[in-house]
């Protein structure tokens, strides 16, 4: 007799369906596309030739290790760098110590195994990095989003959610050029998140892949972690995600995690289930471009890049988009989140760019509700420079369009 043979999917991966920024990676390859949509660092500006330099430099035994498994916690040299570089963000290693990981998605997935129940809580600002979001609710976690205004999370809407979910186990925010957001914390909001944690069974989850990339001196100021200005008890429930993605390649999927100690031996347990270890031939390259002074030469290159693509991004975006859009300047990252009024679909707008040659994200896909229809985000980090003119364009006659279904 035949049998029909049907998987036994797992009751996560039954609730889990495709993001749409992954179903519009396909538009961001086509050639001719102008992509607005991947939130990834440009690819002419990788420091490939650095790291050939780099590896080419590299003494026969460190380059054999390159090649070797290594320890689950990370290359020692690696985390040592690490720390050091953390040091200069105000964060003590008395109370913490550093875990490499694959990518700091890694990072969370580790955070989210270590605490997460099915039909626990996390808070989450709103909108919140998409990646996040999949992750925990790929460990059946109830997600409460948080909305923000310019400043980061609404102080007044995280304590309501709080006291409707007074068991939620962390609060998930990315205070540095957010993901899509765009936006930077103040220093108030950024006091307010430890006010807010102290006393409280409740972790803070601070991501922070773009603290690098501001755009001038003043903002630079306001990038200091949260971690770093924690007194050691609040620190005690604080754990930071860093990566290399945004200041060296996503490519070398590495990270790092910044632990309180007691948690350090478990999330070392989940690692090692996981891969092993993080790649040692990315931390051999990572630990060199630290301790040789690149990365601080690379950042100095790339910060005006991104600040160019930024300027011309608004100075089209000020031409094009009626004067109803809101938004707010980014001053760093790769981020600009545009508001429409309320009653215009940016999945409209998207099918009229999409028809013409431009993609973007629209907003639906950063919340876990599926609200925020009326906005989308604009990734200008990986676009080339004489085509954010024509691509701005095009989105600004797909809102007009929408405008007029409305
Ligand atoms: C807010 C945020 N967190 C984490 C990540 C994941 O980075 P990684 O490449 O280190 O896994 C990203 C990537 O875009 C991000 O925007």
């Amino acid at each position: 007799m035949d049998i029909d043979f049907i998987y036994p999917y797992s009751h996560t991966v039954s609730h889990l369906k495709s993001s749409d920024i992954r179903d519009l990676m396909k538009y961001a390859i086509h050639p001719g596309f102008i992509s607005f949509a991947g939130g990834m660092p440009n690819n002419h500006l990788f420091p490939v030739d650095e790291t050939e330099e780099i590896y080419h430099n590299l003494p026969e035994d460190i380059k054999e290790s390159a090649f070797q498994y290594g320890p689950t916690t990370g290359m020692p040299a690696l985390r040592e760098a690490v720390k050091k570089y953390m040091k200069t963000k105000g964060i003590s290693f008395d109370t913490h110590d550093v875990l490499i990981t694959t990518g700091s998605l890694q990072g969370i997935y580790i955070i989210s195994e270590l605490f997460l129940n099915p039909g626990d809580t996390v808070l989450a600002e709103l909108p919140s990095f998409v990646g996040a979001l999949t992750l925990f609710k790929s460990f059946q976690a109830r997600i409460e989003a948080v909305p923000m205004d310019d400043n980061g999370i609404k102080p007044e809407a995280l304590k309501q959610a709080y006291e409707k979910n007074p068991h939620a186990k962390f609060l998930y925010v990315i205070p540095n050029f957010h993901n899509p957001a765009g936006l930077i914390y103040n220093k108030e909001r950024r006091k307010f998140l430890l006010d807010f944690i102290k006393e409280k069974q409740l972790i803070l989850l601070e991501d922070d892949p773009y603290n690098e990339l501001f755009f001038d001196n003043e903002t630079e100021t306001l990038t200091k972690p949260v971690l770093g200005t924690a007194d050691t008890k609040t620190a005690r429930q604080i754990i930071y995600a860093g990566t290399f993605s945004k200041i060296l390649a996503p490519g070398f999927r590495l990270g790092w995690l910044i632990l309180p100690k007691e948690i350090m031996n478990k999330a070392e347990i989940i690692k090692q289930s996981l891969d092993a270890c993080s790649p040692n031939f990315s931390q051999v390259i990572a630990e060199a471009f630290m301790r040789q002074g690149y990365m601080h030469k690379y950042l100095e290159k790339i910060r005006p890049e991104y600040k160019i693509r930024r300027d011309l991004v608004l100075e089209a975006v000020e031409k094009y988009f009626p004067s109803y859009v809101k938004y707010v300047k980014p001053k760093g990252g790769f981020y600009l989140w545009i508001e429409l009024p309320e009653d215009i679909s940016a999945t409209k707008v998207l099918d009229y760019a999409i028809k013409n040659g431009v993609v973007f994200v629209s907003g639906k896909s950063f919340a876990p509700d599926d609200s925020l229809t009326n906005a989308f985000r604009i990734a200008y980090s990986n676009v080339d420079l004489h085509q954010i003119d024509r691509g701005i364009k095009v989105i600004g006659e797909g809102i007009r369009e929408a405008m007029k279904t409305a």
